[in-house]
């Protein structure tokens, strides 16, 4: 008698097929991450939509090698293919040596950490992470400040501010301009400022702070840089306009980059009071430029044009903070008002605690500081020296109103030998669990009566109004 096939011969098929399925599987289990890195570097995360459900995550990819981000709301180390999404470039540009890719993650949950590799055919980056912005009110800090430099002390005062990004992890930076020495066109500073970047002020877990980026002078080389390195928001489809705003936190915070480097008044400035109209509802709206109206050094000349543009503008709709740089130096002053013609006015301003805007600058993240020789009658505190702004926002709570708290942090100094000290080695690192602490050892400029924080609303300081003149 004929022996019976061990297997029918219809089911031998489908037998070949799971046994396929589960060696593939197996072999699925046991793939080892690469322990080589991807063919990229100078990552940096970037703000330029709605940062509640977008992130733009840019690098320099240095070979043709299939780079993609992954990325999730779990940490899944640099095992790639576990992370629920991915992302290819949406952008890839050749410009200033350096392949820049930017993958922008969309449909993101706000207020939620992401966490993300860049993998390559070549191998797989660290894990980094980022937060998203929350969608209803909710306290954040985030840093203000600009002027970097591209070669010795003030570099290294840069890179000291930079550290302390590190070690303060606000939700996010703005950036008031002049990132490198020169006129923004030379790719080997681009390269040291985004290399920099990125290793210093990532956190020591991985977390990367992400840029709001604003145009200074010492971009003019090309007035569409901010869009090639940052893929920064331009108007009118032209790439040299580059002026924007963001918003979140529900209707909390609104944010707006104008560009003191083309003309303020005609388009821009129609753009900006159809800009501040069309969210003036919102609880704090703050705005980044890089020139004053008014420097506090002697040395810098007076921006009456961009005054007669903005000034009103910020007034009429009720802009709470404006942060400028260029003078590389530090001021806070009085809330204030447009007005020439009142008693105590100076230079187009009075002091008007109730209503006005709290101008805060100058730009001294590296760049050498000069002297603070041009305080005006409302000026609340100047001081010279390397430093960021570092500003808590805080919804209101515990019978204290919407608030915000500004602290001037120094990264570096001089002595009279221009000798230079930093200041960031010993400041302590701030975890996610004490976002709102002052760190030991950080060194904060005193504001006389202001002490270390000036509030705004201005009434909050409790210190007596003084008479303007
Ligand atoms: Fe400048």
């Amino acid at each position: 008698m004929k022996n019976k096939p061990f297997i029918n011969r219809a089911v031998a098929p489908a037998l070949v097929a799971l046994t396929a399925i589960a060696l593939g599987a197996f072999l699925y289990g046991c793939r080892k991450v690469p322990a080589s890195a991807p063919a990229s570097d100078k990552y940096r995360l970037v703000w330029n939509d709605d940062p509640t459900s977008t992130m733009t995550v840019a690098w320099d990819q240095h070979e043709q090698a299939n780079a993609t981000v992954w990325y999730g709301t779990e940490d899944h180390g640099r095992t790639f293919w576990k992370y629920g999404f991915s992302k290819k470039a949406d952008r890839i540009l050749d410009q200033y040596e350096m392949i820049t890719h930017f993958a922008k993650l969309t449909n993101l949950e706000a207020d939620k950490a992401y966490y993300f590799v860049i993998k390559d055919d070549k191998g797989v980056s660290d894990r980094y992470w980022f937060r998203t912005a929350p969608d209803t009110p909710k306290a954040f800090t985030f840093i203000g400040g600009g002027d970097t430099k591209s070669s010795d002390k003030p570099l290294e005062a840069g890179r000291a501010s930079n550290r302390l990004v590190s070690k303060l992890r606000p939700l996010f930076v703005m950036f008031n301009g002049d990132f490198c020495s020169g006129d923004g066109t030379s790719p080997e500073r681009w390269h040291t400022w985004l290399t920099d970047w990125h290793k210093l002020s990532t956190t020591a877990d991985g977390r990367m702070i992400p840029v709001f980026p604003v145009h200074g002078n010492h971009e003019n080389g090309d007035h569409a840089n901010l869009n090639y390195i940052f893929n920064a928001p331009y108007q009118d489809n032209d790439s040299s306009r580059i002026y924007y705003s963001l918003s979140f936190g529900g209707d909390f915070f609104h944010m707006i980059a104008l560009n003191s480097e083309i003309d303020e008044g005609g388009r821009q400035r129609a753009w900006l009071e159809s800009d501040l109209k069309n969210n003036e509802n919102y609880r704090f709206k703050i705005a980044g430029y890089h020139k004053p109206f008014w420097p506090h050094t002697s040395g810098k000349s007076e921006n009456q044009y961009q005054y007669n543009q903005w000034a009103h503008l910020f007034y009429k709709y009720g802009l709470d903070v404006s942060l400028d740089g260029d003078s590389h130096m530090s001021k806070i002053t009085y809330p204030l008002r447009p007005d020439s013609a009142s008693a105590g006015a100076y230079m187009g301003f009075v002091r008007d605690d109730e209503n006005g805007t709290m101008f805060l600058g100058e730009g001294s993240w590296g760049a050498f500081p000069r002297v603070n020789d041009d305080d005006k009658p409302w000026t609340l505190h100047s001081y010279s020296g390397n430093q960021i702004k570092w500003i808590h926002v805080l919804p209101e709570a515990g019978g204290q109103p919407d608030r915000m708290l500004v602290y001037t942090v120094v990264s570096s100094t001089y002595d009279e030998n221009e000798k230079q000290t930093l200041y960031d080695a010993e400041v302590e690192a701030l975890t996610e669990h004490n976002l709102f602490k002052i760190p030991d050892n950080i060194r904060l400029v005193e504001n006389g009566a202001y002490g270390a924080a000036v509030k705004y609303p201005f009434h909050l300081n409790g210190v007596e109004a003084v008479a303007n003149n």
